[in-house]
């Protein structure tokens, strides 16, 4: 953990992943200032839009934050690149795709650079790119995911197992249990998406919020496998057509412009989920509440360390036979 923290210049190392197009500057300075580092992510924004929320992001904190690429979604990478040395972004995160060509330009510039990888594959490119450090995130986890299907509970300790950079868990955490799961496994941090969205401090639409607290263990669908486009989105009325759709034989462009990214802020910003959908992770069951995200982060450390207490006591109840 302390690598993580003295990296990212962080107290607790407790990221906040990116939240494409409807990411905001309320939330993630939420999260750095509570101590975690809060993400701007970039979605398909335009330049100015993403230049826009950077500006309002530094109005807000001056603690470090990320700047959340998604490369397959982006039309001007260099562009955004640049704009993150422009505004000294001290982090950039690169996901849904290779980020070899862009790790060592962000690097020369004095960015820290996390890559977001899915398999012991990607995770090991990365690091040869120079990235100073490796998201994985499993099947789990709301929004994109990769076709690959790999759990965060196998993926990674084989992350950890293949790399020397720190490894940060992300999908399905939630809580101090998934926290601590997760450093038991060898990760140095978490990264969480769909917890922070029920947070004080979170922006988007109330109808989102309730489908979230209301949500049980089995609320969350997978859409787009047939396309392979595969989303954790949360079970709703939109939902249910992507799933027709994808069962009619829907063309992948179609499929695409089914799930863009305005699709994105009409379920989630407008709560129109019959027009729009929302994504959610699998740990959506979970959730119970409503929090600040300092309070978030403070009960998931805390509560980590009572869990750790715990369990030694328990252990000095076995003894090993040989
Ligand atoms: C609303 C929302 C939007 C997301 N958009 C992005 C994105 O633009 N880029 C990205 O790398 N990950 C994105 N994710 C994934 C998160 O960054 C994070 O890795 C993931 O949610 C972790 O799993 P969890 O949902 O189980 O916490 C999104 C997640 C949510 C909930």
């Amino acid at each position: 953990m302390k690598r993580v923290c003295q990296l990212l210049s962080i107290h607790y190392p407790i990221i906040q992943g990116g939240m494409g197009n409807i990411s905001s500057p309320i939330l993630a300075s939420a999260v750095s200032e509570a101590g975690g580092l809060g993400t701007i992510g970039t979605g398909t924004l335009s330049l100015e839009e993403v230049e826009s929320l950077l500006l309002d992001m530094k109005q807000r904190t001056a603690k470090p934050f990320a700047l959340n690429i998604p490369i397959s979604v982006t039309t001007d990478l260099k562009g955004m690149c640049e704009l993150a040395v422009k505004h000294a972004v001290p982090i950039v995160s690169l996901s849904a795709g290779n980020p070899a060509p862009y790790v060592p330009f962000l690097k020369e510039c004095g960015i820290k650079v996390i890559c977001v990888t899915a398999s012991v594959k990607q995770a090991k490119k990365a690091e040869e790119a120079g990235a100073d450090l490796i998201v994985g995130e499993g099947y789990e986890a709301a929004g994109i995911n990769s076709p690959l299907e790999i759990t965060t509970m196998t993926l990674i300790p084989q992350l950890v197992a293949s790399v020397q950079i720190p490894v940060v868990a992300a999908g399905g955490i939630g809580d101090a249990r998934g926290f601590a799961a997760a450093l038991a496994l060898g990760a140095e941090g978490v990264q969480m998406g769909t917890r922070l969205i029920a947070t004080e401090e979170s922006p988007y639409h109330e109808r989102y919020l309730t489908k979230l607290l209301e949500a049980n263990d089995t609320e969350t669908v997978i859409v787009g496998r047939s396309v392979g486009k595969v989303r954790r989105v949360l079970r709703t009325e939109y939902a249910d057509q992507l799933i027709k759709a994808e069962l009619s034989g829907v063309k992948p462009e179609d499929f695409a412009a089914m799930t863009d990214e305005e699709k994105h802020r009409i379920g989630a910003v407008e709560g129109r989920l019959g027009d729009g959908f929302i994504n959610g992770g699998q740990i959506s069951g979970i959730v119970k509440s409503v929090p600040s995200v300092q309070k978030l982060l403070e009960d998931m450390v805390g509560g980590a360390v009572l869990i750790y207490k715990k369990q030694l006591k328990e252990f000095e109840h076995i003894s090993l036979k040989s």
